[in-house]
């Protein structure tokens, strides 16, 4: 099936639609994935990444476009999951030109994907991509869209820490526990804000030192440490990775004093098992597709028209959602990470089955 080389089978992963693009001229490689269209049209991301082969991009996007459907369906939303990428190195290859002709083969799916932000994509390139199509958000303010989804991921990623903080501690709040950030960029500095409103006491690392600049010059009263291994081995309650992926790993488990872990980056298990590993040491690890589901929580309500109190109050359900998913891996005796998956599940199967009601 890989028109750029490979003969890989999507087929097999359960996805409903891959589709291969490619315009020679401006460079353009791209797959579009749509695992899930039964809740709504698939959301997600356009990643631009410069994989090492084709098989990679393919694997990633096969990846990334199920787990919207899972994040989708958690937050609320009439959106299945979807996901794109670009295969090349966005400094040598975004132009114009490439954007809009990715944007074209967007709009050729007639709606059945809308595209947005993600690694190696910004706003302004949405606002771009719009010019060729209807089915995109994440567009700045200037041209109709929602802007900086950062701003609503740290609220949902704060809402599903007090769910956790409530399941071990009895109470909603991070007043008086010590939290971790590690990575103190556009979701982790809004988050440091909302934890010390809260009242917490914060420690924070990040390997850019304009960060810690930031911190020292905002938040004076945040203690910083010089690296993540130091932060997990520190005296923390909640631990919240807000940098890259693979923050849960067997080195940092192990080492973890934290008893919560909540937090906005994405695909924080290293690997399957590291769940069980979490909950053997009796750490609640809060799924991170769920507590940081306020981005696309914002960029779906742009489809609407942008509103962002309703985009606020739908990110602060992020508690709820949170609390249910712990009560239910109590009940069903999984961690948290099985139960969350079970619910999405659920969710897909209960109103995606709605549609077999047939309607003239
Ligand atoms: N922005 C959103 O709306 C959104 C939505 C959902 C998920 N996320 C995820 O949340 C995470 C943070 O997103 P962001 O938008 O704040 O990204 P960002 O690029 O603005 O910030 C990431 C920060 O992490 C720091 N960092 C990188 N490696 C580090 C390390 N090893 N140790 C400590 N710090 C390190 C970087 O210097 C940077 O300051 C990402 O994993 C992203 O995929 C973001």
């Amino acid at each position: 099936m890989g028109v750029f080389a490979s003969t890989d089978d999507p087929g097999s992963s359960g996805h409903e639609q891959v589709v291969f693009c490619q315009d020679k001229q401006t460079g353009l490689r791209a797959i579009i994935g749509i695992y899930s269209t039964a809740l709504g049209p698939a959301l997600g991301g356009t990643r631009f990444y410069p994989y090492a082969s084709e098989e990679d991009a393919l694997a990633d996007v096969l990846d990334l476009s199920r787990g919207m459907a899972y994040k989708n369906a958690l937050a609320g939303l009439d959106h299945g999951g979807g996901k794109a990428v670009i295969w090349g190195d966005p400094e040598k290859l975004k132009s114009e030109a490439l954007l809009r002709a990715y944007g074209r083969f967007v709009q050729s799916l007639g709606g059945r994907y809308y595209t947005a932000c993600d690694v190696g994509t910004f706003v302004a390139d949405m606002d771009v991509i719009a010019r060729e199509t209807r089915f995109v958000t994440g567009r700045s303010v200037a041209h109709g869209g929602a802007g900086d989804s950062s701003i609503l991921t740290a609220w949902g990623v704060f809402q599903g820490m007090r769910a956790a903080a409530e399941h071990v501690w009895g109470s909603p709040t991070l007043a008086g526990r010590r939290v971790g950030v590690a990575g103190l960029g556009k979701v982790g500095k809004h988050l440091v804000g909302h934890l010390l409103d809260d009242g917490a006491e914060v420690v924070a690392t990040d390997v850019d030192p304009k960060a810690h600049d930031w911190a020292r010059t905002t938040h004076p009263q945040v203690a910083l440490v010089d690296d993540t291994a130091a932060l997990v081995a520190a005296d923390i309650d909640v631990y919240a990775p807000c940098a890259l992926g693979g923050a849960l790993n067997d080195d940092t488990v192990p080492a973890l004093r934290a008893r919560v872990v909540a937090g906005a980056a994405n695909n924080q298990l290293a690997h399957p098992g590291i769940e069980k590993l979490l909950a053997d040491r009796g750490v609640l690890y809060a799924p991170d597709y769920v507590v940081n589901s306020g981005g696309v929580i914002q960029v779906a309500d742009e489809i609407e028209g942008f509103n962002f109190e309703r985009a606020r109050l739908r990110a602060t359900r992020i508690y709820d959602t949170t609390r249910e998913i712990l009560r239910l891996a109590d009940a069903e005796g999984v961690p948290p990470a099985v139960a969350a998956d079970r619910l999405a599940e659920r969710r897909m199967a209960e109103v995606g089955r709605l549609r077999t009601i047939h309607l003239r």
